[in-house]
């Protein structure tokens, strides 16, 4: 039976989450606090870039089934579920911030007037769940209402770039909960998607909230361990990628997030390593693993500037630099902690001069970097790939977007002042990639 879903928030896993929903049949409306970005989406325009997601947007919008609005007061139908999909960044002390969840919790409160399963998606620390709990019970006390409600915690497991086929064909989906009426609507949404119930994990909600985080954090460990071993492997004149090869194929360890390169970046692993540090430290445990994870991948994201630095000296001056790959990975626009904005801040600092080029992440970047680095002329953002390259002494590669993986030698030759590259992707064999003219830099080898 179709269901009527509200999503608060309606950013990757948001407009991905609705969207999705919409596109099994549900009726589905999205809330967003940014009215610029409602607007457009009403229009059918994205704001951000995830392949696949703006023809499922529009089909939904047109079919009646997707809606989007600027608060829940706009909500048409009363809904059997709200999700809450808001962003939970880091606060100033490295904890998770869990002010939009909590505006989220209180709207919620103020709102609701029949049961309904209010569900977080959101990654959020152990307990927030419970605190989502107390505020919507206390904005109902307030209106003078008891209306049954239940908080469930559904960590999203989706990866940008592969989101909509991450959401319609999920490994697994952890939901906590406590509640046999929550349960069954928690099965009868997710029943399209999960024929085969194994891949629904049912827990305690504390633990469904730790999961995604610990989650996260392994994983950021397995590409700290890796980026580490590279370094080493360098200095001992052996080939990362064979050893990656060679420890890939055993199952104990598997291939996954075992590929070096200039660091993790994005909107979940730094900042869930570091909510995960502040609440070991609140209970008194000293997270070891988890600082030296944080620390290695602040090194990490400073390799290439240091082996240009080796390379070219400290003063940049003059010397023109061609960025490929500015999003923090491929089939994303998403700028958040990105390792080309430390390599670019490194640079600027040195005063090189730096074409970059990118297939999506040129606008999302043009807002997060300091307009002066292109008022100067320092940074150009390239209209294609070659144009980066135009007089360059160096280029160097950061995100393993496809077009970059084998590039054209010819023009690349005309094009260059230096035939210098700098490689922080380590996924492509440079024996294949440039030939004996180029100076070549990987990482690991
Ligand atoms: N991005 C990912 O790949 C990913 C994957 C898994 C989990 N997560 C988690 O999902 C959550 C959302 O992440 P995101 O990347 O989608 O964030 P995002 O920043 O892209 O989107 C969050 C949206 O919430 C909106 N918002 C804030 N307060 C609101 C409110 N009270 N009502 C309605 N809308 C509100 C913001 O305007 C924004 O558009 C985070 O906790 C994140 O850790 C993200």
């Amino acid at each position: 039976m179709a269901l009527n879903i509200v999503v608060m928030g309606a950013g990757y896993v948001g407009l991905v989450t609705g969207a999705c929903f919409a596109e099994l049949g549900n009726h589905v409306t999205c809330i967003d606090i940014n009215k610029e970005k409602i607007a457009d989406l009403q229009q059918g325009f994205l704001p951000i870039y995830e392949p696949g997601l703006e023809s499922i947007v529009t089909s939904n919008l047109q079919a009646n089934r997707l809606h989007f609005v600027t608060s829940l007061d706009e909500v048409q139908t009363a809904p059997q579920i709200i999700f809450i999909a808001v962003g939970t960044p880091s606060d100033k002390d490295g904890s998770a911030d869990m002010q939009y969840v909590l505006e989220a919790a209180h709207d919620i409160g103020k709102y609701i007037s029949h049961y309904c399963v209010i569900v977080d998606k959101s990654t959020v620390p152990v307990g927030v769940a419970s605190q989502v709990d107390s505020i919507v019970k206390a904005e109902l006390k307030k209106r003078g209402l008891t209306i049954e409600f239940d908080v469930v915690s559904n960590p999203e497991f989706l990866r940008e770039g592969a989101a909509i086929d991450d959401f319609m064909r999920p490994d697994r989906i952890i939901i906590g909960l406590s509640s046999k009426k929550a349960k069954s609507i928690m099965l009868d949404l997710y029943h399209p998607i999960t024929r085969n119930p194994e891949k629904i994990y049912f827990m305690n909600v504390p633990d469904a909230e730790m999961s995604k985080y610990v989650a996260n954090a392994i994983l950021a460990t397995k590409i700290s361990f890796m980026n580490e071993m590279a370094i080493l492997c360098e200095r001992i004149g052996v080939d990362i990628e064979n050893v990656r090869i060679g420890i890939g194929s055993d199952s104990r360890i598997g291939n996954a997030f075992i590929y070096p390169g200039c660091g993790y970046g994005g909107s979940c692993f730094p900042k869930d390593v570091k909510a995960l540090i502040k609440m070991a430290e609140k209970e008194g445990v000293d997270p070891l693993i988890l600082r030296s994870v944080e620390e290695r991948n602040y090194h990490q994201k400073r390799v290439l500037s240091t082996k240009i630095v080796q390379h070219f000296g400290e003063d940049l001056t003059n010397i023109r630099i061609g960025v490929w790959g500015l999003a923090f990975k491929p089939g994303t626009d998403d700028m958040r902690e990105a390792s080309s904005l430390v390599l670019l801040e490194e640079l600027m600092k040195r005063n090189a001069t730096i074409q970059a080029y990118d297939p999506v992440a040129m606008p999302a970047a043009k807002k997060m970097l300091p307009n002066e680095w292109f008022d100067k002329g320092q940074l150009s953002f390239a209209e294609h790939q070659y144009d980066a390259l135009d007089a360059v002494d160096a280029l160097v590669l950061v995100t393993e977007w496809k077009p970059f993986c084998y590039p054209d030698l010819t023009a690349m030759k005309k094009l260059m002042r230096q035939k210098v590259i700098f490689d922080g992707r380590n996924q492509y064999d440079p024996k294949q990639m440039v030939d004996a003219e180029f100076v070549y830099y990987g990482i690991g080898r």
